[in-house]
């Protein structure tokens, strides 16, 4: 760099929701609008519009919208009956709701550990898992395949494990719907797949949200009455122990909106991950999708040798540019986590990697000299 240059510091956002909200334009605000003429602000009919259209968005049967993400995951184990005793196996290295949903039933997360080229789990420390939890007098029940920043992880590896021993699979899809694995999308490759509508999720609403997708239509029935207080016939014929589950009409009106323009956005990610990737492979290791894999980058995130993260988001900050570490810690190593079980030999790839991640601005609506000059500032900062 020329000392005479002047480095450009304007703050650059992490996701740029600002953009996006241009994109929309008034879409957005008159679907509001109606939800607001209309006042059916609980169960109004946006709800059961957004499930058609996320059902034929993903090619499932069914799409149940609810309140989180973590009420997705929630809801599904509560609706498989998981409870003390039984043994709920989850990648070490995914958001802790992944575990906490388990954990609130009283049932045992057992950490596995996940491959380094995919941060998803590892099916060989899956089967390791399971004669940890029989040891200790668990039922294995099911598995969580967490879709982690966007990628898919090895369904069919996950599925085979899954029959060959009686488990569930519930996919955590909370980062990765929209992506696809071997031309399938993510919400039709296990029998249950829970999504998030968190605002910084790729498809993500104006608050809290979230879906289940399935094809099984008893579960699906099940899951309808778990989100109204395990409701039967009307709401105060209550069949089962529920909760207050429901995803609110104007997060439904905004959510399709949103995704009219989802695929549009998912082809925008691609692509600034190409030019991240293309650009920084010299100094980083960056993600890699495997062949029949697509991701939709919830998460652009590249690795580093441990210790020099620090220093690049210190260097990048004084740019106005941002960076976050997702995860600091794998999930056995946060105190509230720390009693529960973990795959035989351990999870050394997850805690290996959790010293060494760090993820760069992503969002679906970059302009080439922004994501330039994040590219030309981790370049310095690496090469110096
Ligand atoms: C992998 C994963 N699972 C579950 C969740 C929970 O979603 P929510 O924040 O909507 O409850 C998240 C969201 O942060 C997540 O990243």
């Amino acid at each position: 760099m020329n000392q005479h240059t002047r480095l450009d510091t304007t703050p650059i956002p992490f996701i740029d929701v600002a953009a996006q909200r241009r994109r929309l334009g008034t879409a957005v605000d008159d679907a509001i609008a109606r939800v607001l003429a209309h006042c059916q602000f609980v169960m109004g009919p946006e709800v059961q519009a957004l499930e058609k259209d996320l059902a034929a968005f993903c090619g499932a049967r069914h799409a149940i919208s609810c309140a989180s993400g973590t009420d997705a995951l929630l809801l599904v184990l509560m609706a498989r009956g998981v409870g003390r005793g039984d043994a709920v196996f989850c990648p070490a290295f995914t958001f802790c709701a992944t575990a906490e949903v388990v954990a609130l039933l009283g049932a045992t997360p057992v950490f596995v550990d996940i491959e380094e080229a995919t941060f998803n789990l590892d099916v060989a420390s899956l089967k390791r898992a399971i004669p940890v939890a029989k040891q200790k007098g668990l039922t294995a029940k099911a598995v969580i395949p967490v879709d982690l920043f966007g990628l898919p992880a090895d369904h069919d590896a996950v599925a085979a494990v899954a029959k060959a021993e009686g488990l569930f699979v519930l996919d955590d899809a909370a980062q990765g719907f929209g992506a696809t694995y071997k031309g399938r999308k993510l919400g039709t490759l296990a029998p249950a797949t829970a999504t998030s509508f968190f605002p910084a999720k790729p498809l993500g609403c104006f608050g809290d949200g979230g879906a289940v997708m399935t094809d099984d239509d008893s579960l699906a029935e099940i899951l309808r009455s778990l989100r109204v207080h395990g409701q039967g016939t009307d709401r105060y014929d209550n069949v089962r122990i529920g909760t207050t589950g429901r995803l609110d009409t104007m997060q439904a009106a905004v959510l399709i909106e949103k995704l009219k323009i989802f695929e549009d956005e998912i082809a925008a990610r691609n692509e600034a991950a190409r030019r991240y990737n293309e650009a920084l492979a010299d100094v980083a290791t960056v993600p890699q999708l495997p062949e029949g894999y697509t991701s939709v980058w919830a998460q652009y995130t590249i690795r580093l040798q441990p210790g020099r993260r620090d220093q690049l988001a210190a260097a990048l900050k004084a740019q106005g540019i941002p960076t976050a570490i997702y995860y600091p810690r794998p999930l056995h190593k946060l105190a509230a986590y720390t009693g529960f079980p973990l795959s035989e030999g351990g999870v050394p790839v997850s805690e290996k990697l959790a010293d060494e991640v760090i993820s760069l601005p992503m969002h679906a609506y970059f302009d080439a000299p922004t994501q330039d000059r994040i590219i030309g500032a981790v370049k310095r900062s690496l090469a110096g």
